[in-house]
């Protein structure tokens, strides 16, 4: 792992959203469709914020964009505005020239007996499209990268999840309540994750500092999924002061 430490997030995540461009930018110029694997959550919403204004003000296209999600909750309907589904269009899809039908989104609407064949068919998506060129992460208190809590295999793949407690209290409060965060979760794997020929992982503020820590300088671990990315040949970590602030 690499990491790159930024005294604020907003330039960080403006670098981070002209990597993705530019990114976008070659493929075009190859006519290839880049296929970028995206997060949720606080982390990246000055990443999508930026990729929009470049497509507003400086004519960035996503014509040639397939996106794949991370994660959703389950259960969870798409119109709910807890729904990763809801976050994605707001932050981003709604606000740029994507085509809806290269968006890819974990669905927490399924019935339990359709999970199965869904998190196969996600996974043969990725695959039939090429891969994931880029892929997009945050980080929990956990270690999880996308829900991929303590205990998830280095080869696992898309599928149904139990939610750690401590990552249902940081979502607390987006539910209005403990008692009102979904259980369960549908995710990619590491694997999957892993896969991506690229991936950058941003993680913002002090308390995110010792997990950082743990990820960077601790042993690779199962307890700690994202220590999986110390294996991975092109990772970048994106920080500010506060989420670096204790490494060594
Ligand atoms: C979201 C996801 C999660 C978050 C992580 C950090 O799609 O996969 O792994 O990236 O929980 O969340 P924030 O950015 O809200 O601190």
């Amino acid at each position: 792992i690499h990491n790159i430490v930024f005294k604020e997030s907003n330039e960080a995540s403006k670098i981070v959203a002209r990597e993705i461009a530019d990114l976008i930018e070659h493929k075009q110029s190859k006519k290839e469709n880049c296929i970028l694997g995206l997060a949720t959550g606080s982390s990246p919403i000055r990443v999508y914020e930026e990729l929009v204004r470049l497509h507003k003000e400086e004519g960035l296209s996503f014509k040639n964009v397939i996106t794949f999600n991370l994660d959703e909750y389950y259960p969870m309907e798409k119109e709910n505005e807890q729904s990763y589904h809801y976050f994605m269009h707001d932050h981003l899809f709604n606000h740029i020239d994507i085509l809806p039908e290269n968006i890819y989104i974990p669905r927490g609407d399924l019935k339990p007996d359709e999970i199965l064949d869904f998190c196969i068919d996600y996974e043969k998506k990725i695959k039939n499209h090429g891969g994931l060129d880029f892929q997009l992460l945050g980080i929990g208190r956990t270690g999880h990268i996308g829900f991929n809590e303590p205990g998830s295999h280095n080869n696992s793949r898309t599928r149904l999840i139990t939610l750690d407690y401590l990552t249902r209290t940081d979502a607390a409060s987006d539910f209005l309540g403990l008692e009102k965060v979904p259980k369960r979760a549908i995710t990619m794997g590491i694997g999957t994750v892993k896969e991506a020929k690229r991936i950058v992982l941003l993680a913002w503020g002090d308390n995110k500092a010792s997990i950082i820590q743990e990820t960077i300088e601790g042993t690779v671990s199962s307890q700690v999924p994202a220590t999986y990315l110390q294996n991975h040949k092109n990772t970048t970590f994106i920080l500010d002061e506060g989420a670096a602030s204790m490494l060594t």
